[in-house]
């Protein structure tokens, strides 16, 4: 794929690999070649389900904003967090998963040693300067046995990687534009988090943080039916 000089972007750590765990790592760079269809699909998503600020289940509002795409998409609101397949917004199905995500989610989850991975859900989060995310697990899918690809666009940020319980120690990690975190098997519900963003200005994202986090939501395809 070509990229015009609008896409070619550095990244201080691209090509590094960082273990974050037996089954957890952070493969810098790894999306910046596929930055550029990327850019494109999520402009053809958002058209279609923009960014909202979500509530939740304690009352308060999310810092960062959200949407999906995929089969499947993570919602939140006062009576808790769930996959809808249907946006809450507008009643409709959520945008197809983009072809490149699940490119690039396929080939990143392989490249960190999860074979096969075919992601159905898109979560796509928005940082602005301040926004943050507290310490959590991904514990809502139907299984545990699909890896979480998440993808860094834009203003760099720091990654919290925590432990099994809340109050492990959480190591702070930095992710620039193009990084992709894979985390499953042993690590699959570490605790994870973001700090609140910096001021920064990105030459294609301007002031804000995108992440891609593509996961298996429903069954996997191995599981047998329930
Ligand atoms: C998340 O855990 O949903 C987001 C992680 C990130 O923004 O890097
Ligand atoms: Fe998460």
């Amino acid at each position: 794929m070509s990229t015009g000089p609008l896409f070619d972007f550095d990244n201080p750590l691209e090509g590094v690999e960082k273990r974050l765990g037996q089954q957890a790592t952070v493969l810098h760079g790894f999306a910046l070649p596929y930055v550029q269809g990327v850019y494109a699909a999520l402009q053809d998503i958002i058209a279609q389900a923009p960014f909202r600020t979500m509530i939740t289940p304690g009352g308060r509002s999310m810092s960062v904003q959200l949407t999906n795409c995929g089969s499947l998409g993570w919602t939140s609101d006062v009576h808790g967090y769930r996959y809808s397949a249907v946006d809450p917004e507008t009643g409709q199905p959520w945008p197809p998963l983009a072809a490149t995500f699940e490119r690039l989610a396929h080939a990143a989850a392989a490249h960190a040693g999860f074979g096969g991975f075919e992601p159905d859900a898109c979560l796509i989060n928005r940082y602005t300067p301040g926004s943050r995310m507290s310490l959590h697990q991904d514990k809502d899918e139907t299984d545990f046995s699909a890896p979480i690809v998440s993808v860094s666009l834009g203003v760099p940020a720091v990654f919290l990687w925590g432990g099994h319980t809340r109050s492990d120690r959480a190591e702070r990690v930095p992710l620039f534009h193009g990084d992709v975190v894979v985390w499953g098997g042993v690590d699959r519900l570490r605790f994870h988090g973001v700090a609140p963003l910096k001021e920064d200005v990105h030459p294609l994202f301007g002031t804000e943080r995108i992440n891609l986090t593509c996961r298996r939501a429903g069954p996997s395809r191995k599981s047998p039916a329930r």
